[in-house]
C-alpha cells in the first residue's frame, strides 16, 4: 500500500511516498526555519501563509520522486493534530481537497504518533511493544507503546518540553532558533563539569519538569552579566545537554526497570541530540536493553514518518470523513 502524507503542523510544509508503513518512496521538506530565526521562535501566522505557498510543490515533488501518479496512491495521509492550528489547517485542508478529488481514503495522524513511528522506517523489524521516550518542541512523554495505535503514558512534562527547554536556555546565551540543534553543536567543545545545574524535583516518579533548569540557565547568564564576566557558552552548552540527558535518562530507566521493558526507543526533534542518544546507547548497554534511535534525518519534523504511522492507523480502520478537522491539542491515546 502506497501512501502520500503530508506535514505542515509547526514550520515544516513536507510531502512524502510511503510504503506499507516501512519503505520511503520519497520525503520532501521545505523548512521555514530561517525566516523565523529573526524572530527568535516560530510566528504561526508566517508559519501557515508559508505552507499555503508551499504545500502544492512540495507535493508534487514527491509524488515524482516516488515516480508515483496521485490516482496510483491508495489514500491520503495527514497530520491533523497536534499543532499550531493555522498551520495543521493547511495540510488538512490540502489532503481534504486530494482525497475528494481523487476518491481516495484519508487518513488522519497525531503528529506525536508519527514521531514513534520513525522508528518503524529506521528499524524494519521493531514492532511493538516497547517503551518510548518522546521529546520534541512542545512535547515530553514516556509512553509504552502497546500495539501500532495504542499507549500508555507512564510520565510526561509539568511544565515546558524538553525541546522548548533547549529553545529558552538557547535563547539566554543569545543563540539562534532552533536552541537545541545550537546548542548541540558547540556543546562539543564545552566542559559539561563547569556549571552545576539542579535537578529538578517532580510528584511522579516518570514525570519531567524543565522550567527550574530553564530559569537557572537565565540566572547563570544574568549574574555573569552583572559582575561583568563571561560566561562561555560552550561550558554551558555542555553542562545543560548532559544535565537534560540525564534527567530524561533516569526517568526511562526507572520506568523500563519498573515495567519489565527490554526494548527501548527514542523520538522527536531532540532525540537527535548527541549527548541524549549516547546517555541512552551506554544506559541500554549496562541494562542489556535493545536500543532503537530513529536515524537523525527523521528525528525532526517530516512526512514520512506520517506515512509510515498513517498505514497502521489505515490497517486499523482509523479513516476520516470530508468533515475531518484540525486540532492544536490531542492526547497521544485519543481518536480522530
Ligand atoms: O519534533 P520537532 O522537530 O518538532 C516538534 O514536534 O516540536 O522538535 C523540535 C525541537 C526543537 O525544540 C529543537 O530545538 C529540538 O527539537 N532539537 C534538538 C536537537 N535538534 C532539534 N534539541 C537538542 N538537541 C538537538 N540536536
Ligand atoms: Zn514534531
Amino acid at each position: 500500500m502506497k501512501l502520500l502524507a503530508i506535514e505542515s503542523t509547526c514550520d515544516e510544509t513536507a510531502a512524502a511516498v510511503v510504503e506499507d508503513g516501512r519503505r520511503v518512496l520519497s520525503s520532501v521538506i521545505n523548512s521555514q526555519v530561517q525566516e523565523h530565526q529573526v524572530y527568535g521562535g516560530v510566528v504561526p501566522e508566517i508559519a501557515s501563509r508559508r505552507h499555503t505557498e508551499h504545500i502544492t510543490e512540495v507535493v508534487r515533488l514527491a509524488l515524482e520522486e516516488a515516480g508515483l501518479s496521485l490516482a496510483e496512491a491508495d489514500g491520503i495521509a495527514v497530520t491533523a493534530a497536534p499543532g499550531l492550528i493555522g498551520a495543521v489547517l493547511v495540510g488538512v485542508n490540502f489532503a481534504k481537497g486530494l482525497a475528494l478529488g481523487a476518491g481516495k481514503p484519508l487518513v488522519p495522524v497525531h503528529h506525536i504518533r508519527g514521531h514513534v513511528a520513525a522508528n518503524y522506517l529506521t528499524h524494519p523489524r521493531l514492532e511493538p511493544p516497547f517503551l518510548c521516550l518522546i521529546v520534541s518542541g512542545g512535547h515530553s512523554h514516556i509512553a509504552r507503546v502497546e500495539d501500532y495505535t495504542t499507549y500508555r503514558i507512564l510520565g510526561r512534562t509539568q511544565d515546558d518540553a524538553a525541546g522548548e527547554a533547549f529553545d529558552k536556555a538557547a535563547r539566554s546565551v543569545g543563540l539562534p532558533y532552533p536552541g537545541g540543534v545550537a546548542l548541540d553543536r558547540i556543546s562539543r567543545q564545552g566542559d559539561p563539569e563547569r556549571y552545576p545545574l539542579p535537578t529538578p524535583h517532580t510528584a511522579g516518579k516518570y514525570d519531567f519538569s524543565f522550567s527550574g533548569l530553564k530559569t537557572a540557565v537565565i540566572n547563570l547568564a544574568h549574574n555573569a552579566s552583572q559582575k561583568g564576566e563571561a560566561l562561555s557558552p560552550e561550558d554551558l552548552a555542555a553542562s545543560f545537554c548532559r544535565k537534560v540527558s540525564d534527567i530524561l535518562w533516569d526517568k526511562l530507566e526507572a520506568a523500563a526497570r519498573d515495567t519489565g521493558a527490554q526494548r527501548i526507543a527514542l523520538a522527536g526533534g531532540v532525540s537527535a541530540n548527541s549527548w541524549l542518544r549516547a546517555r541512552a546507547e551506554r544506559g541500554c548497554r549496562e541494562n542489556g536493553w535493545e536500543l532503537f534511535l530513529p536515524e537523525l534525518s527523521l528525528c525532526g519534523d517530516n512526512a514520512a514518518m506520517i506515512g509510515s504511522q498513517g498505514y497502521y492507523e489505515y490497517l486499523a480502520g482509523h479513516t476520516a470523513g470530508m468533515d475531518l478537522n484540525g486540532r492544536p491539542y490531542m492526547e497521544l491515546g485519543d481518536e480522530f
